[in-house]
């Protein structure tokens, strides 16, 4: 391998992270790669709209072919958001035998074993880690750094917006619409909040982590879901007297092969370690049988911190191109068809 060049579907906000970094760390990526990395195209909708970051305007196409067909290109990044259409480029990159790395939690949390199962047959790795908590290196934790414990409970925050909004209306009494539309301005919500605000991103996020942590198929609709569009200031007031925090809690347990996993607002009495978990900051805690309690926190949304963990994944994808192991990886668990359905 001589040299990397790397393809984009989509320029927004984690976009323009991945090309700040990807162009900015050029020589640290160079030394822990062992070649340099390339960017050659980037997949926007409109070629002319002023960007977060400065980039090269022969890099922009409206045409994905020259991405996910482009005969230079090793490595897709998809950061355009969605659902069919990222499944079909990201099926098709990798038909084209290009490795994918996707912050797609939407479509992981779907069409994850099916998408795993195609970059299996290619021979290729999609990786994932940004898919949940942003900055937080909780997908690789799961799948290697734990990996030969048994699981049984995860909790935590892992929905950026949200908690940026109840830390606001919490701390500083401001009101829901407002907060939530500085969380969009500052890049923090999904295009439409209504998956943010309903806690169905933090759904698919705890299905994610509950597939990995339990070995087991989770599929979305095993998970409980209520979101923070009705508290109230006098909710967050009410709690705050009697010495409690409210939390939008993702809860995952297994007990007995029998799996409950829920998102709701929750009350935690402001000792609790997630208590004190503020803004776009996310938590999660993992308890293994054999480890005991563990906690993961760090930045959940935003743009530097979710492409941390998509430019980590290029590294990782780049070390196993020098060392011919792509789609072997441990960190892209294949999805065994034995393993069990939650509560069969
Ligand atoms: P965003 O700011 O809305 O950016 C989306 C980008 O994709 C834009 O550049 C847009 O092009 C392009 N795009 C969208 N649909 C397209 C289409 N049909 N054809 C071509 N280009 C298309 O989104 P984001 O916040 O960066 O999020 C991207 C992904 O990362 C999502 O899956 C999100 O869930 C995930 N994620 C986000 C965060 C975060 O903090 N924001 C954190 C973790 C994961 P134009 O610019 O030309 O409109
Ligand atoms: N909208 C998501 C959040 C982005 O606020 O957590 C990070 O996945």
């Amino acid at each position: 391998v001589t040299h990397v060049s790397v393809g984009l579907l989509g320029l927004g906000t984690v976009g323009s992270g991945v090309v700040r970094m990807i162009e900015g760390n050029r020589e640290e990526l160079q030394h822990r790669v062992g070649c340099p990395v390339f960017i050659e195209k980037i997949l926007v909708q409109d070629v002319d709209k002023e960007r977060l970051v400065s980039i090269n305007h022969e890099w922009l196409t409206q045409h994905p072919e020259d991405v996910i067909q482009n005969p230079n290109i090793q490595v897709v990044i998809e950061v355009m958001g969605g659902i069919e259409l990222a499944r079909e480029y990201i099926t098709l990159a990798l038909q084209n035998k290009k490795h994918v790395i996707t912050a797609n939690k939407d479509l992981m949390a779907l069409y994850g074993a099916e998408l795993l199962q195609v970059a299996h047959e290619n021979e290729c790795d999609l990786f994932y880690e940004a898919s949940v908590a942003g900055g937080i290196p909780i997908i690789r934790s799961l799948v290697d750094g734990l990996a030969s414990d048994k699981i049984t409970k995860m909790m935590g925050i892992v929905n950026g917006t949200t908690n940026y909004i109840l830390t606001k209306m919490d701390k500083q009494q401001r009101n829901y619409e407002e907060v939530l539309k500085e969380a969009q301005d500052l890049g923090y919500a999904e295009a439409d909040p209504t998956s943010d605000v309903e806690g169905i991103d933090a759904a698919r996020k705890m299905a994610i982590l509950s597939t990995l942590g339990f070995s087991m198929h989770i599929h979305l609709d095993d998970v409980t879901v209520s979101g923070i569009s009705k508290v109230t200031q006098e909710d967050l007031e009410y709690a705050r007297q009697f010495g409690y925090t409210l939390k939008l809690i993702g809860n995952a347990k297994k007990d007995n092969g029998k799996v409950e996993i829920s998102v709701e607002p929750t009350l935690l009495p402001d000792s609790h370690p997630l208590a004190s978990v503020h803004n776009e900051y996310n938590a999660v805690y993992v308890y293994g049988e054999s480890v005991g309690e563990t906690m993961f926190f760090g930045p959940g949304a935003g743009q530097l911190p979710t492409a941390t963990s998509v430019v980590s994944d290029l590294v990782a994808v780049v070390k196993n191109m020098r060392l011919g192991v792509n789609g072997k990886s441990v960190v892209s668990p294949q999805f065994d068809k034995q393993l069990k359905q939650p509560n069969e």
